[in-house]
């Protein structure tokens, strides 16, 4: 039998560590939008696992909606080089927004997504991302709620990919060049 796929991946976050930090940020997220009901916008692919696990625990009305995004030629996102590969399902007009993202990198996607979702005209609209690495950004934002922040090394796993690969394992794993 082969190798697990990424059992050469040093982990960084397991999957029990992940799991109780989802705990309290969905807690927080509960008492925070208490008695106001709150539409999740999960942002494809990175997000599904996240938001998956997120969305169980929160104790509110919650409606949920996806959104996509793909960069032209790079996987960096370049401001102005992304475009919307699925569009939102339902109006956001009027209601209270939480996106959720699976990590806060450079800020260039969430600055472009924060223009696209506020010409909509949300009541409110906030981010909560799984993961944030504060030293590599170059554009101003920041998240509302933080998982966890990490050093500036590449990682995969809990819905986060190299290459499409790895989105499938249970915990945030360090990805390096070999
Ligand atoms: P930003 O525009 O640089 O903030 O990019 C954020 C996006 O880049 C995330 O939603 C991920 O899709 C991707 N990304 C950034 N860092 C990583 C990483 O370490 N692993 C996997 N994807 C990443
Ligand atoms: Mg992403």
């Amino acid at each position: 039998m082969s190798e697990q796929p990424g059992s050469n991946l040093e982990v960084l976050l397991d999957a029990e560590t992940i799991a109780g930090r989802v705990r309290e940020l969905a807690a927080q997220i509960s008492a925070d939008y208490r008695g106001r009901p709150l539409r999740l916008v999960g942002i494809l692919k990175g997000a599904w696992v996240f938001l998956a696990d997120l969305v169980r625990h929160l104790d509110l009305e919650v409606t949920v909606d996806f959104l996509s995004l793909a960069s032209y030629g790079n996987n960096s996102y370049a401001s102005g080089a992304v475009r919307i590969t699925k569009d939102l399902d339902q109006t956001i007009e009027g209601l209270d927004v939480l996106v959720v993202e699976d990590i806060l990198d450079t800020g260039q996607t969430f600055e472009y997504l924060r223009g696209v979702l506020e010409a909509h005209k949300p009541k409110s609209l906030k981010l909560v991302t799984l993961l944030d690495k504060p030293s590599r950004r170059v554009r101003p934002v920041r998240a509302d709620y933080v998982g966890f922040t990490i050093p500036d090394v590449f990682v995969a796993g809990y819905g986060l990919d190299y290459a499409q690969q790895y989105r499938h394992l249970p915990d945030v794993r360090i990805w390096r060049a070999t």
